[in-house]
């Protein structure tokens, strides 16, 4: 299989409708690449948004579960690297609730900037918050991290600039992309660093089993793409046709989910036709996994001092603490 040609921005940041104009301009394009694909950035419609959550809650699915467990049980150590008087910088903030468990253990944090695509979502999720925390500072700001951002400027007698990057979404850049994202966000946090979360390499059949649920609900969130093009774009996915695949790519380090054709077949979009054989794919997402060294070395690159990390028993998941140096 070549490189995936596709373009992972914001999607998971996304967490509700990308314009509608992007998709069918991407999914054409997508369509028309000789290894086919689409950005994952699509599957965060409403119906995609709610099948999301309940992927992390289902029991084969451990990466939620585990960070969340390691960011409540290591919450003084990192409250401790952070300091009094932090601001936290969230990227792809979704709903705002693995915050809660940091802003919990910190010594009077004093802004938090979730910084999210999703406008709506983003404002309903930050009023909630504000009620929780009234001594907080709440600034959302309605913009696509991937690219270069202005913050607003750091207020007098604030404490550390701290970002916060957590559920392995860092995994589902290809590598030149999440050295890109690293780098863009050194500049952002000089002085602070970066708290991050990210998978780790094991064991195949434990991979496989969190991206492939006995429940299929992993497989309705990919399928759900296809049935939103027929929704939003018109187009005639048979939705019987294709079948979700999730395999670990070892060489690549990485989970590659696809939606593949039963069938020989063809889809109509926008009045064009396009031919599907038994067998071909489009290729809708990669969850890339990571080795502690690894992730260091990367981090390195991008101009961190890698710090603390702490991790869960069995080694499922980590949680790095980046110094970017003032
Ligand atoms: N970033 C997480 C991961 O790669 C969560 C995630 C994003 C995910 N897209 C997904 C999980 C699709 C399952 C299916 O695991």
């Amino acid at each position: 299989m070549g490189t995936p040609a596709f373009n992972v921005h914001a999607f998971r940041a996304a967490q509700r409708a990308a314009p509608l104009s992007d998709f069918a301009r991407e999914l054409h394009a997508g369509l028309s690449q000789e290894t086919r694909s689409i950005s994952p950035k699509f599957f965060y419609d409403v119906a995609g948004s709610a099948l999301f959550d309940r992927i992390c809650e289902l029991p084969e699915y451990y990466p939620t579960r585990t960070e969340l467990r390691i960011l409540t049980e290591c919450a003084p150590e990192i409250a401790a690297q952070i300091g009094p008087q932090a601001e936290i910088v969230e990227f792809g903030a979704g709903s705002l609730t693995k915050v809660r468990l940091l802003l919990d253990a910190l010594e009077a944090p004093r802004r938090y900037v979730p910084i999210d695509i999703s406008g709506e979502h983003l404002a309903a999720a930050a009023e909630r918050l504000r009620a929780d925390y009234p001594r907080l500072s709440v600034q959302p700001m309605v913009a696509d991290y991937t690219m270069p951002l202005v913050l607003p400027s750091r207020e007098k007698g604030g404490g550390q600039r701290v970002g916060f990057f957590p559920g392995s979404t860092l995994g589902n850049f290809t590598p030149e992309e999440a050295l890109a994202f690293l780098q863009l966000a050194c500049r952002l946090l000089r002085g602070g660093g970066l708290l991050v979360g990210v998978d780790l390499v094991k064991d195949p059949a434990l991979l496989h089993a969190a991206y492939n649920d006995a429940q299929g609900v992993t497989a309705a969130f990919n399928l759900n793409l296809l049935q939103r093009a027929n929704r939003e774009l018109d187009t005639d996915f048979d939705l019987d046709g294709f079948t979700h695949a999730a395999f670990y790519n070892a060489p690549r380090r990485r989970i590659e989910m696809h939606l593949v054709s039963r069938t020989d077949q063809t889809v109509t979009l926008d009045g064009q036709r396009f031919r599907f054989e038994e067998g071909e794919t489009i290729h809708t997402e990669n969850s890339h996994k990571f080795t502690i060294e690894g992730l260091r070395a990367l981090a390195v690159r991008a101009g961190f001092r890698p710090a603390a990390v702490w991790t869960d028993p069995e080694r499922l998941f980590s949680v790095h603490w980046l110094q970017a140096q003032g």
